[in-house]
C-alpha cells in the first residue's frame, strides 16, 4: 500500500483558490538565514541595511523568544513584513512548534497580514510527514482565503531523533517543501547526546591514533565532526527530492574559526547555507557558501574543455569525465547566482 498522493494530486493545490505548488524551487541565493527577534526596536531600526547585507531575513518567533513576548514578536514580524521592501532578499519566519499555544495564530495572522510578502515558514521540531501535511493543508486554506498569489514554502528543522529517522518521508511530504536545517541543540537534547554546545565539535569526540608497539608514547588525537552523520543523511534526503539542505546555528560567537570550520564541513557535504545568529556570522557564511575563486576557475575550464559534457579529457594531469563535468556545473551555477547578488565576488569569478 502506498501512503503518498498520486503524482497528479501531489501537484494539485490543496484548497480551491490556493496558488499552484511550484514544480521546481525558485532560484534564490540563501547563503545565510539571518535570525532576528522581530519585536526588538533597535534591530528593526537597522533592518533597511540588514536587508541589503544578507540573503534571507528570518523573524524568529520560537525558542529564544520569551513566553511573555510571543505576541509582540508576531506583531513585530507582521509590521516589518509590511513596512520594508525585501527585493531579492528572502523573508522567512520561524513559527512556534505545532503543539504550542501560539502556532495556529502565528500562521493565520501572518498569512492574513503579510502572506504575499512571506517566502518561507520555518517549522521547528518536525517529527514526521504528518507535521508537514498539517501545515501544508492549513497554508493552502489560508492562501485561498487571503488571495495569496504564490505558494508559501515550508522549511523543516531536523532536530528530533524521530525527525532524523523520518527525514526521507519529511522531504517527500509536499511540493511546498523548501528544504531543511540541522537543529543541533534540540537534536542533542532529543537524542541524549552529551554536549551542551549549540552545534560545532566536542573536544572528546574523536579518534585516537594507533598505539603501535610503544603504548606509552604520545598518540595523536583527531577531533571528529559530531554532526557528520546527520548532515549526510539530511543532504541525501533533500537532494533526492530537489530540496535545499542547510547547517543550522553555531552558538559560540567568540569562536569564529570553529564556526567557519563547521559551516565549511557542511558546505563541502552539500549544504547551501547556515543560520547567522550574530552579525559576525554573516561574513563567515558569505565566505564559506560562495564557491572558492580558484575552484570556479577550474570548474569553468572543465566545462569549456567538454562542451557537450561527455567523454574524457585530462586537465593538469587530472582526469575529467561526465561526472566531473556535473560537479563543475554545480560550482559554476552557484557562482553565477552569487555573481548576480554580489558584484565583487562576481568580478573575482570573471562572471
Ligand atoms: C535550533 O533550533 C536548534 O535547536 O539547534
Ligand atoms: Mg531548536
Amino acid at each position: 500500500m502506498t501512503t503518498t498522493r498520486t503524482p497528479t494530486k501531489h501537484f494539485a493545490p490543496l484548497a480551491i483558490g490556493a496558488p499552484e505548488p511550484y514544480r521546481a524551487l525558485p532560484v534564490r541565493l540563501e547563503r545565510m538565514i539571518h535570525f532576528i527577534p522581530p519585536h526588538n526596536e533597535k534591530i528593526r531600526a537597522k533592518l533597511k541595511d540588514t536587508i541589503k547585507t544578507v540573503d534571507v531575513v528570518l523573524g524568529n518567533l520560537e525558542d529564544a523568544i520569551a513566553v511573555g513576548e510571543k505576541e509582540e514578536a508576531r506583531a513585530g514580524f507582521i509590521s516589518m513584513a509590511r513596512e520594508f521592501d525585501f527585493g531579492q532578499t528572502g523573508l522567512w519566519t520561524r513559527i512556534n512548534c505545532l503543539n504550542s499555544p501560539w502556532a495556529l495564530d502565528d500562521v493565520t495572522e501572518i498569512v492574513a497580514a503579510a502572506g504575499d510578502k512571506l517566502d518561507v515558514i520555518m517549522l521547528p521540531k518536525v517529527e514526521g510527514p504528518w507535521d508537514i501535511h498539517y501545515l501544508d493543508q492549513l497554508l493552502a486554506q489560508l492562501e485561498a482565503r487571503n488571495k495569496v498569489q504564490k505558494p508559501i514554502l515550508i522549511h523543516a528543522i531536523l532536530e528530533t531523533a524521530e525527525g532524523v529517522k523520518n527525514v526521507e518521508a519529511i522531504a517527500a511530504a509536499s511540493p511546498r517543501m523548501h528544504g531543511m536545517s540541522l537543529g543541533p541543540a534540540d537534536l542533542a537534547a532529543s537524542r541524549g547526546m552529551k554536549t551542551t554546545r549549540v552545534g560545532g565539535g566536542h573536544p572528546d569526540y574523536g579518534v585516537l591514533a594507533d598505539a603501535g608497539a610503544h603504548k606509552s608514547a604520545p598518540r595523536a588525537f583527531f577531533q571528529q565532526d559530531l554532526w557528520h552523520y546527520t548532515v549526510g543523511k539530511m543532504v541525501d534526503a533533500c537532494l533526492s527530492y530537489g530540496l535545499k539542505p542547510f547547517y543550522g546555528p553555531f552558538g559560540d560567537f567568540s569562536d569564529s574559526a570553529a564556526c567557519e570550520a563547521q559551516f565549511r564541513n557542511a558546505f563541502l557535504q552539500g549544504c547551501l547555507g547556515a543560520w547567522s545568529l550574530h552579525p559576525s556570522q554573516i561574513d563567515i557564511a558569505k565566505r564559506v557558501f560562495s564557491p572558492d575563486v580558484a575552484e570556479v576557475a577550474f570548474a569553468k575550464r572543465i566545462l569549456n574543455a567538454m562542451p557537450d559534457g561527455t567523454g574524457a579529457v585530462m586537465l593538469d594531469g587530472k582526469m575529467q569525465d561526465d561526472a566531473t563535468w556535473k560537479q563543475a556545473k554545480v560550482i559554476v551555477d552557484l557562482a553565477k547566482i552569487v555573481a548576480s547578488k554580489d558584484a565583487e565576488r562576481g568580478a573575482a569569478y570573471g562572471l
